[in-house]
C-alpha cells in the first residue's frame, strides 16, 4: 500500500517560500495553470502516492467479505492510502442487539488497513438508513437515548484509531430541508447532539457530515448542509470535516461548479473529501475533474472512489470504478494519476473561516518565464475581503490582466490605470507611480486568489 509520507496538513505549498511567491505568466489569462509539486520529479505510479505528494491521500472502500480474495486486496493494498469500510461500521453491523457491540468486520478491515501502511475512515454513526432492526421503530427519548450511547461505546472500541468519522449520514432533502426519519424525530437538534457526543466520545479523530447531491454550489440540498456547517461553526458545534461523497452515477454528473462548492465548505473552516466517487461508465473527463477541482482546493484532504473493481461497485452495472472486473486499469485510472501528479492548481483556500481577519489566502508559485513577471503577495485580510499586492519586474512598460475567480469580485485598485473587460478580469498598465500596485478583493466565499498573466510592450 502507498504510504503516506506528508500528513494531510503538510501540504508544500504552505512553506514560506512559497508563500512569499507569486503567480507568474506571460501568455494571456487563463483560469488554471499547473503546477508541479515539489519532490514530484518522478510521476508516483499508485493513486495513493500520487496523492502523498500534495499530502492528500487516495482510498477506496472495502468489504470485509473480499478480503479474502487476492486479485482485490494486490490492488487494494497498493494503490490505496485511505480505507473506508463500505458496510461493517454501520448501525446495524456493530450493534446488531440493544446494546451488544460487535466490532469483528469492522476489526478486520481496520486490521487489514494498518497492515498495509493505510489509514481508516469511520463509515457511520448515526443515519436513517441500515439501522439495526430493534433501532428501525424507536422513537422519541428512547432513540436519541440509544443514539448516544451507540456513538459512545463505537467510538470508545476505535478511540484514537481513526482519521475521520462520518458521524452523521445523509441527513437532508433535495430542497435543503431536513430528511424526515425516526432521527429527525427526536428533535431538530439531533445532529449536533451526534457531533457533541462524538467529540467527548474521541477528541483525537475529525468529525464529519457526509452526504450525496451536494456537489452542485447551487442545488438546494447543498444550500442546506452549507447553511448547517456555518451555523455549526458559528455556535461552536464541533464539526470538522464535510463529506462529498459525488456519486455521479444513476444520471448524475460532475457539476462545473464542483471546486466552487469545495472551496465554500472549506472557508467555513472544515477539511473537504469525495468520499465515495463512482462515474458512469467511468468518464475520464469527469474523473479529471472531479480530482482537479480537490486538488485545486487545499482544504481538500483526499479522494476516495467507492470500491476497487468495477465488480465491487453498489452500481456494476455502470462500471463506474477506475478498475475493471479482472482488475485491470482503466482509462480514467491514468486520467486520476495524472492530475494527481501534475498537483495542485493556482489557488488554496485558507485554513480559517472567512469572518477570521487573520486568514491570509495563499498561492502557489507558478513557473513563468518571459519579459515580464507580475508577483502576488498577501496583504491585509478582513472577514469579507483581502488585498493582494502585485510586484511586476521585467519590464517598465507592461500589461497585467488578472482574473477572480467566481463569485469574488475585484472592489479597489491602486496605483495603476485600470480596465475592465468584464466583471471579474482587471487589465493594468503603470500609471507613472512605478511597478508596486494592489488590489481588494471581496471574496464572497472564494478565498482562491486570481490568476494574472503579465506581457511587455
Ligand atoms: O451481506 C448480505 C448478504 O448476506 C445477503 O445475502 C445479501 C442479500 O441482499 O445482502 C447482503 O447485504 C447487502 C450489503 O450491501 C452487502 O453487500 C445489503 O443487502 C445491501 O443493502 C448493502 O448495500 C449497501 C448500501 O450502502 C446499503 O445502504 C452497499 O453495499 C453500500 O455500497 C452502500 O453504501 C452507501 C453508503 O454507505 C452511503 N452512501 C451511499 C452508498 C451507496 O448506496
Amino acid at each position: 500500500m502507498a504510504r503516506t509520507s506528508a500528513g494531510p496538513h503538510s501540504k508544500w505549498w504552505r512553506s514560506p517560500a512559497t508563500r512569499a511567491l507569486a503567480g507568474v505568466a506571460t501568455v494571456a489569462a487563463t483560469a488554471a495553470v499547473l503546477v508541479t509539486a515539489p519532490g514530484a520529479d518522478a510521476a508516483a505510479s499508485t493513486l495513493g502516492a500520487a496523492a502523498a505528494q500534495s499530502g492528500r491521500y487516495f482510498g477506496t472502500a472495502i468489504a470485509a467479505s473480499k478480503l479474502g480474495n487476492s486479485a482485490y486486496t494486490t490492488i487494494a493494498a497498493r494503490e490505496f492510502n485511505m480505507v473506508t469500510p463500505e458496510n461493517e461500521m454501520k448501525p446495524d453491523a456493530t450493534e446488531p442487539n440493544q446494546n451488544q457491540f460487535n466490532f469483528s468486520s469492522g476489526d478486520q478491515i481496520y486490521n487489514w488497513a494498518v497492515g498495509h501502511g493505510a489509514k481508516v475512515r469511520g463509515h457511520t454513526l448515526a443515519w436513517h438508513a441500515q439501522q439495526p432492526g430493534w433501532m428501525q421503530n424507536m422513537g422519541g427519548s428512547s432513540l436519541r437515548n440509544a443514539m448516544i450511547n451507540h456513538i459512545q461505546k463505537v467510538m470508545a472500541h476505535y478511540q484514537g484509531k481513526l482519521a475521520y468519522w462520518d458521524v452523521v449520514n445523509e441527513a437532508f432533502n433535495e430542497d435543503g430541508s431536513r430528511r424526515s426519519s425516526n432521527l429527525q424525530s427526536t428533535g431538530n437538534d439531533w445532529i449536533e447532539v451526534a457531533f457533541k457526543t462524538a467529540r467527548a466520545a474521541d477528541p483525537s479523530t475529525k468529525l464529519c457530515y457526509n452526504d450525496y447531491n451536494i456537489d452542485n454550489w447551487n442545488y438546494g440540498k447543498t444550500q442546506g448542509v452549507y447553511n448547517m456547517v456555518r451555523d455549526f461553526k458559528s455556535r461552536g458545534v464541533p464539526i470538522d470535516c464535510v463529506g462529498l461523497q459525488a456519486h455521479f452515477t444513476g444520471g448524475s454528473s460532475v457539476p462545473s461548479n464542483l471546486q466552487t462548492t469545495i472551496s465554500s465548505f472549506a472557508a467555513l473552516g472544515v477539511d473537504v473529501a469525495l468520499t465515495e466517487v463512482d462515474v458512469t461508465n467511468s468518464s475520464t473527463s469527469q474523473y479529471a475533474a472531479l480530482t482537479q477541482a480537490c486538488m485545486n482546493v487545499a482544504r481538500c484532504v483526499g479522494i476516495t472512489v467507492w470500491g476497487v473493481r468495477d465488480s465491487d461497485s453498489w452500481r456494476s452495472n455502470e462500471s463506474p470504478l477506475l478498475f475493471d472486473g479482472n482488475g485491470n486499469k482503466k482509462a480514467a485510472y491514468n486520467s486520476v494519476l495524472n492530475v494527481l501528479n501534475s498537483g495542485g492548481g493556482t489557488t488554496t483556500t485558507p485554513t480559517t473561516t472567512p469572518t477570521d481577519p487573520t486568514t491570509t489566502p495563499t498561492t502557489p508559485t507558478t513557473p513563468g518565464g518571459g519579459s515580464c513577471t507580475a508577483s502576488l503577495s498577501a496583504g491585509q485580510s478582513w472577514s469579507d475581503r483581502y488585498n493582494l499586492n502585485v510586484s511586476v519586474s521585467g519590464a517598465s512598460s507592461w500589461t497585467v490582466t488578472m482574473t477572480v475567480p467566481s463569485p469574488a469580485r475585484i472592489s479597489a485598485t491602486w496605483n495603476i490605470n485600470a480596465t475592465w473587460p468584464s466583471s471579474q478580469v482587471l487589465v493594468a498598465t503603470p500609471n507613472g507611480n512605478g511597478n508596486n500596485w494592489g488590489v481588494t478583493i471581496q471574496h464572497n466565499g472564494n478565498w482562491n486568489w486570481p490568476s494574472v498573466s503579465c506581457s511587455s510592450s
